[in-house]
């Protein structure tokens, strides 16, 4: 019998993992679904360029579905998402259609934020946006803020800082915009307004944020320039942009999930396959290696413009450490999961710095320390981060996923290494980004 039992309850799953009394080790390769920031890139470039661009690999969890969804409603050709091949005719950029209704990111902030810098631009248009209660709740003005000095005309709740949000798109000044959080929805959003302008835009970034954008935008024709010493992009407007064949890498932040499960339930080893390690994503590998994870990468290799490896994961035991400044945007969306990982490391780690997370789809910070604790971790919660006394293990208990995916999902791995059986509320968040994670981990379990 399985461990995991999952529940259907009114319309959500609870899930059940019980793992008492068994002893139970994760063993096997697995193939992860694709990069969530990539496969939105790949949708949205794909939409403004000319011609037809292929996508093998694409994410196809909810988040985007909805950015699917939204570029169709422009007069955009996408394929059905039923397989991880699909294929975009691109309108061309500047020929976006005014879609007769509201467009809805869902609980996507990749989707709203990096689409408004394309609305916002696009003279002669209407638009509206709007997203679910977690969306609803994500400070929008970050990018309004800087799209309004571009000239742009955005309307929104709370003295327009939140969606819904009324566009009316127009011509665009560029702009130098240093902006005061590393953060590539923000850096995303003013490149992609700047490819409607005459002349060039250029993005300063406190710390650099992972760079998919500009990669890819490379890889379709525009012309990219890239100061890293001051971690600043520039894109010159008006390019020609030209569909392409895309093939979209693992997404490291869902390898994360394995990473940890590997390194913290006794005897596992566990081969993912096909990981993006773009350096701009790759600070939980690094901080793993510090807590004395047996982590090793495989088969190295480029695929479009992004690095990728196979990596291999055995358990070990870890040791508590601190995760603290320009390691942070490298590794802000596995936090989460670092907790978990911290929760079994002998020692008390300290993550700092990080506040963004109180900014994503959830309130991470006070919503991992609320979840762990109620299952018996100790963890304090800091205004910017989060201080871990691990090595005492987890009792189980009932907690809730607060509708965030990767909350979810690191709840479920935290779970397994628990001595009483872990209910998880809202479970079924996790297929934001990573439909069928409750089925490849039942076919890791080896009991
Ligand atoms: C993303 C950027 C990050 C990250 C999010 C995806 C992207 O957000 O947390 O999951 O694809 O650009 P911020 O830009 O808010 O840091």
């Amino acid at each position: 019998m399985s461990i995991l039992t999952l529940k259907p309850l009114n319309d959500h799953h609870d899930l059940l993992i019980a793992p008492v009394g068994a002893t139970l080790s994760l063993q096997g390769t697995i193939a992860i679904p694709g990069d969530k920031s990539i496969s939105h890139r790949a949708l949205m470039l794909g939409a403004i360029a000319q011609g037809e661009t292929r996508v093998k690999g694409l994410l196809l969890g909810e988040d985007p579905r909805s950015t699917a969804a939204c570029f169709r409603a422009m007069g955009v050709g996408i394929s059905e998402l039923n397989s991880d091949r699909v294929i975009i005719t691109g309108c061309g950029l500047g020929n976006l259609q005014e879609p007769a209704d509201i467009l809805d990111a869902g609980n996507s902030g990749t989707t709203i934020r990096l689409m408004l810098g394309l609305l916002a631009s696009h003279p002669n248009s209407f638009f509206t946006v709007t997203g679910d209660n977690s969306l609803r709740s994500r400070p929008m003005s970050r990018v309004i803020k800087p799209l309004h000095s571009m000239g742009a005309q955005i309307q929104g709740r709370k003295n327009h800082t939140l969606a819904p949000l009324a566009i009316q798109g127009r011509q665009l000044q560029p702009i130098h915009y240093h902006s005061p959080i590393a953060s590539a929805q923000v850096k995303s959003c003013i490149l992609l307004a700047g490819l409607m302008t005459e002349g060039k835009t250029t993005v300063t970034e406190p710390i650099l944020s992972r760079d998919h954008s500009e990669r890819m935008l490379k890889a379709f024709g525009a012309e990219i320039e890239i100061d890293q010493e001051t971690h600043s992009v520039t894109v010159t407007g008006h390019p020609t942009l030209i569909g392409q064949e895309v093939i979209v890498p693992g997404d490291i932040s869902s390898a994360a999930f394995w990473l940890v499960a590997g390194s913290i339930v006794p005897d596992s080893e566990i081969l993912i396959t096909n990981v993006g390690i773009n350096p701009t994503r790759t600070g939980i590998l690094e901080v793993l290696e510090d807590m004395g994870a047996n982590i090793t990468l495989e088969n190295q290799r480029i695929a479009t413009g992004e690095p990728v490896a196979d990596i291999r994961v055995k358990h070990s035991p870890l040791k508590a450490t601190t995760i603290a400044g320009e390691i942070i945007p490298r590794l802000i969306d596995e936090i989460p999961i670092l907790a978990v990982a911290a929760v079994f490391a002998e020692g008390t780690t300290i993550i700092k710095d990080a506040e963004e997370l109180r900014v994503k789809e959830s309130d991470r910070l006070a919503v991992m320390a609320t979840q762990l604790n109620k299952m018996g971790a100790k963890v304090v919660e800091l205004p910017d981060g989060l201080e871990i006394t691990g090595g005492t293990g987890l009792k189980g208990g009932e907690v809730d996923s607060d509708t965030d995916h990767r909350i979810a999902m690191s709840l479920a791995i935290a779970a397994l290494n628990a001595e009483q059986s872990t209910l998880i509320h809202r479970a079924e968040a996790a297929s934001v980004s990573y439909p069928g994670f409750f089925t490849s981990l039942e076919s890791l379990l080896r009991i």
